[in-house]
């Protein structure tokens, strides 16, 4: 047993990780679903997996789970091998779209699962009484699953996922579907997990609930990772340029020929200008009578991200250069290419 196994330096590795699948009637047709992926997350992150539809995160999290088996490369789960049941007993897995028997209640089908995962007959109830208080669905333990709104069942999957206690907790969309109170819930859950001790890596299309959670994001699109992001850097970077809000509706000529960005929005004026032409707006602005709201730096938001990395191209616009790959690292100086 390496030292790595008792004490691994990473939560997850994806080490080349990819899938081609043979599709048609013949199966003689080629898909190639995931191009060779590297990727690393630290213990105790909320990692966010984002791409658009057929990106590839549910091939990439089948191929982590032992669901399908990848056309090459490797990955290793708390420094183990994905075919270690050392390492199984510590990952919980929320699918994309579970499916629970309609007629258990969710008390009953958490203590199903707990005896599958060998949870010791002494602490299930406990265990299972813990994890509906947690998920909070106590008061409805006793109802059968299928008169559960799509919210309360994306809660009971999470909460199997959780059960037996493990340390890295991987959610395919955990938020698909669910209006606004049920998201909040669920990250609430996420921000939990993270609390105490857990890594998280789900995949998600909802670009502000990952920014709000995650600390670092990969983002892939048709099989490709196009970069990988840590969230506090991107939100941090000020990008060299500052938004001046200003009341009314008038825009100076001279501002736009400084270069500022002018929008009128109801009754404000948003300029966006290089920083170092700020003072010369505001003395402009000084100089017109005109009242000042705001000076803010722009900050880059993780959709302005997500957008570079896909391309204009993707996104059914004027062709341009693809985006630079690769140009955030990861803390602790690990690059994901
Ligand atoms: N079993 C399969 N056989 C053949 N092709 C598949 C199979 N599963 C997925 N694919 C294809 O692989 C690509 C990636 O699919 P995948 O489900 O991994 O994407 P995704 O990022 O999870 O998308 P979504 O956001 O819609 O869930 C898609 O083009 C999909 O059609
Ligand atoms: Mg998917």
């Amino acid at each position: 047993m390496t030292l790595d196994i008792i004490f691994p330096m990473h939560a997850i590795e994806i080490l080349g990780l990819e899938k081609t699948y043979q599709v048609g009637f013949w199966r003689k047709r080629r898909k190639q679903a995931l191009r060779p992926l590297h990727l690393t997350v630290e213990l105790g992150q909320i990692f966010g997996f984002l791409g658009p539809n057929g990106a590839g995160k549910t091939t990439t999290l089948k191929m982590l789970m032992g669901l399908v088996y990848p056309t090459s490369g490797s990955a290793r789960i708390l420094g183990m091998a994905l075919d270690d049941t050392r390492m199984k007993a510590q990952i919980g897995f929320l699918p994309e779209q579970p499916y629970f028997y309609d007629y258990l209640t969710a008390r009953e089908l958490l203590r199903y699962y707990g005896q599958l995962s060998g949870i010791a007959a002494k602490q299930l109830n406990s265990r299972v009484e813990m994890i509906l208080e947690q998920v909070g669905l106590r008061d409805a333990a006793t109802v059968q699953l299928r008169k559960f709104s799509k919210g309360m069942l994306q809660r009971v999957g999470i909460a199997q996922a959780i059960l037996h206690d493990p340390k890295v907790v991987f959610l395919d969309e955990p938020m698909s579907g669910l209006d606004p109170m049920g998201r909040f819930e669920v990250r609430r859950l996420i921000e939990d997990l993270k609390s105490q001790g857990k890594t998280v890596f789900f995949s998600t299309h909802i670009l502000s609930d990952a920014e709000a959670l995650c600390d670092g994001v990969a983002v892939l699109h048709l099989g490709e990772l196009r970069g990988v992001a840590v969230i506090s850097e991107l939100t941090e970077n000020v990008q060299g340029k500052v938004e001046i809000v200003w009341q009314g509706s008038s825009i100076p000529e001279a501002i736009p020929a400084l270069g500022g960005d002018c929008r009128c929005v109801g009754q404000t004026v948003r300029a966006v200008v290089r920083e170092e032409k700020q003072d010369q707006v505001l003395d402009i602005l000084r100089r017109d009578h005109l009242r000042l709201v705001s000076v803010v730096p722009v900050r880059m938001s993780l959709e302005d991200y997500f957008v570079a990395r896909l391309g204009k191209n993707d996104l059914g616009e004027p062709s341009k250069a693809p985006p630079k790959l690769n140009s955030f690292s990861m803390a602790g100086g690990n690059r994901n290419s």
